[in-house]
């Protein structure tokens, strides 16, 4: 490990580092901290943070928000960054309107130049998937911190070439799992951690996307899987995830199976249509269709996509019945973890509700969670993924014991009321320790889409996929405690 610096530190070293020599407790133990580390003035304690972003779609929209609002005290926006120009302008362009300042702008072929002469502390990676190793490898080796949005990446070669770089730079990477901050969810972590059914053996988790939200991964760059990794990677990153930090376990082994079966041209016809067609925007059968997106009619929509395709020909609208598609919409998986649990999962994407069931099936009982989520699609200024407080439960099947309902902590705002909490601990100066510890890093962004890579590669060649032989060596996160998987257990009533 490189010798640390206020460089690259943690946000949460820096700030206990700071306290440590304000208090004269580091005194002779890490004298390059100490020289690089200026004594707070009342004028900047703390220094605001530099951040760029790049990839200027729909959900940088939530980090912008961060750092020109929620966070501005701490935070400064000092660098965009998208190969679309029309994107690019668009952002600059509304900065200005609220602010009334000017955030230089830069293309994807200027991000050596963007670092050189904006020097950011921290890199936000908000592009297309297939794209995020690029900018989060070179902006470690430019000296920056980064932070990606999931999925970390959407192969195990640039998922190697990540890990290779964090390890080489010792720069620190976040990989941003709000799913992991929706309160809800952090109390199912909690309740697992508390040992309220032992420990677990297995689980069963099936996830549903309806025809809204689901439909519109095949509309966009989504629906190839050299651009996403599929939604085993683009999608389940998130559940993976899930699932590695509520067991404190890294996942072994994956097989797997899928298909294509309802975003298909047969379907088009099936439905009623004549044929599947390029867009909706130019669609002859739009009013028969109940899948056509309307870029024009959506304000959103149309200044961030429809205005800007002439630059690059990205089409937000493609039709969800294409030949070209290449990936699934119904995948089931089983999955083997370093703890011995077992995990049987299943994703389809063509459903009458959004949202999952999970159970936990554990030494002393059974978990069972559900959510359901609001019809959403993204960009078009809907809340994505936000619950419906009355379809969302957690309840616990003690072993021959009365089953009972725990009530269910309620989640605000985007996916889940994730958004906001995670924006509080990357964001805020201070985050209190974190008992769940939800921050992840390169690990768990490798160890969640790496479950993925694994089933993507079972359904190919119909074999089981070790982890291991994907990413050999990769280093376990920093798991939560967990109940024992060998202390003694009460034997349950008769
Ligand atoms: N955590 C979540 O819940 C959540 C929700 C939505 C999206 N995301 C993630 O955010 C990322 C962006 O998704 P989105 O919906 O905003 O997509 P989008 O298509 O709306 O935006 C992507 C942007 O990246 C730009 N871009 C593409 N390739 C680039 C390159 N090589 N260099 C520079 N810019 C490039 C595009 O021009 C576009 O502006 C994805 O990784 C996605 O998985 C996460």
């Amino acid at each position: 490990m490189p010798t640390p610096t206020s460089a690259n530190l943690s946000r949460r070293d820096f700030l206990s580092a700071t306290a440590l020599v304000g208090s004269g407790l580091l005194a002779g133990v890490a004298p390059t901290l100490l020289a690089q580390t200026p004594p707070p003035t009342p004028s900047d304690t703390p220094r605001r943070r530099r951040y760029a972003v790049v990839g200027l779609g729909a959900r940088y929209s939530m980090y912008r928000n961060a750092i020109l609002d929620t966070y501005s005290a701490h935070a400064e926006l000092v660098a965009l960054c998208d190969n679309n120009a029309g994107r690019l302008a668009l952002a600059r362009r509304k900065i200005r309107k609220k602010t009334g300042a000017e955030v230089p702008g830069f293309s994807d072929a200027d991000f050596d130049r963007l670092v050189r002469e904006t020097r950011p502390d921290i890199v936000i990676v908000t592009t297309k998937d297939s794209t995020h190793h690029t900018y989060l490898i070179r902006a470690m080796e430019l000296g920056c911190d980064v932070i990606t949005e999931k999925p970390m990446t959407t192969d195990a070669q640039k998922c190697r070439a990540i890990l290779e770089a964090s390890h080489r730079t010792g720069r620190k990477v976040i990989v941003t799992f709000n799913y992991r901050y929706s309160p809800p969810r952090t109390q199912v972590k909690e309740l697992l951690m508390d040992g309220v059914i032992g420990d677990i053996l297995s689980v069963d988790f099936h996830w549903l996307l309806d025809t809204h939200h689901g439909a519109d991964y095949f509309r966009r760059w989504h629906s190839q899987k050299a651009e996403s990794g599929g939604l085993l990677v683009h999608k389940a990153t998130h559940h993976f995830d899930l699932i590695n930090w509520w067991l404190s376990a890294s996942p072994v082994s994956v097989q797997a199976t899928g298909k294509r079966d309802f975003y298909t041209p047969a379907m088009a016809r099936r439905l009623g249509l004549e044929s599947h067609h390029e867009r909706c925007h130019t669609c002859p059968e739009a009013a028969k269709c109940s899948f056509h997106l309307s870029l024009a009619a959506n304000a959103n929509l149309r200044e961030l996509y429809l205005d800007q395709e002439t630059h690059d020909g990205y089409f937000r609208d493609r039709c969800v019945f294409r030949p070209d598609i290449d990936i699934e919409d119904t995948m089931n998986v089983s999955v083997r973890y370093d703890t011995g649990a077992t995990l049987a999962y299943s994703l389809n994407a063509f459903n009458g509700w959004e949202g999952y069931h999970i159970a936990f099936n554990g030494t002393k009982g059974r978990l069972e969670h559900g959510v359901q989520e609001q019809v959403s699609v993204s960009g078009d200024g809907s809340v994505p993924g936000a619950l419906k407080p009355e379809a969302t439960y957690i309840r616990i099947f003690p072993l021959r014991a009365p089953a009972y309902a725990i009530p269910v902590r309620e989640g605000v705002g985007g996916h889940g009321g994730g958004d906001s909490v995670m924006l509080d601990d990357i964001f805020s100066p201070a985050p209190p320790a974190d008992r769940f510890r939800r921050a992840s890093d390169e690990r768990a962004g490798a160890a969640s889409i790496l479950t993925g890579i694994a089933a993507n590669e079972a359904i190919r060649t119909g074999q089981t996929v070790e982890i291991a032989t994907l990413v050999p060596g990769l280093t376990r996160p920093d798991y939560t405690p967990m109940p024992s998987g060998t202390d003694p257990l009460p034997m349950p009533p008769r």
